[in-house]
């Protein structure tokens, strides 16, 4: 039986010299690998009451998708700036290089609503703090935070003390 880390393609220097880009598609391309990664993530959910999954754009709606499907939850897309239609409210984020920005519907959370925060991977956990503030600014409750890869190294997960976070594997 495979893991996911075997499914996992590591790509030195990309998109630019020194990183390594951890590849999930090598993940999806598997029946199996695609399996596996949505399972694993939905273990990680068992006994977690919750209303609503935000996926983080664009991989996050890959993983977090067929997990709100499967356990019969909302899925409320959390976009990078200027796709939503609707009232927005925004976050700006700090990457590697430069700044982001990204947005939710306003009127897609409400207050009180529990959520989960599904995404690919924490890397330096930028993204996924200005998601948690964006969902924390509309009144609802970050209950659970889980990804399929961390990169340890970057340190995201202190960005994020307090909350419930978990990952399928772990990258030093
Ligand atoms: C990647 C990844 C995470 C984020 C992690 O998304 O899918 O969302 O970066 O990095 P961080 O922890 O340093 O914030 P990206 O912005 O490349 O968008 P994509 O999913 O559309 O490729
Ligand atoms: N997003 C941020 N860092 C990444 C990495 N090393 N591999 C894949 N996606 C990423």
């Amino acid at each position: 039986m495979k893991r996911i880390e075997d499914y996992v393609i590591s790509i030195p220097d990309f998109p630019e010299p020194g990183i390594i880009f951890r590849d999930i598609t090598g993940i999806l391309r598997d029946a199996d690998g695609l399996k596996l990664s949505i399972d694993k993530i939905q273990e990680m959910l068992e006994g977690v009451e919750f209303d609503a999954v935000l996926g983080l754009e664009s991989r996050g709606f890959i993983f977090g998708m067929p997990i709100a499907y499967n356990l019969h939850k909302a899925f409320i897309p959390v976009r990078k700036k200027g796709k939503l239609p609707r009232e927005t409210v925004s976050a700006k984020y700090d990457l590697e290089y430069g700044t982001a920005e990204i947005e939710i519907h306003k009127e897609d959370l409400r207050p009180g609503m529990k959520v989960v925060i599904i995404d690919d991977l924490i890397a330096t956990g930028g993204t996924v703090e200005a998601a948690v503030k964006l969902a924390e600014s509309l009144g609802a409750e970050v209950v659970k935070i889980a990804f399929v890869m961390e990169l340890a190294g970057l340190k995201g997960r202190e960005r994020l003390a307090g909350y419930d976070v978990e990952s399928v594997i772990t990258y030093e």
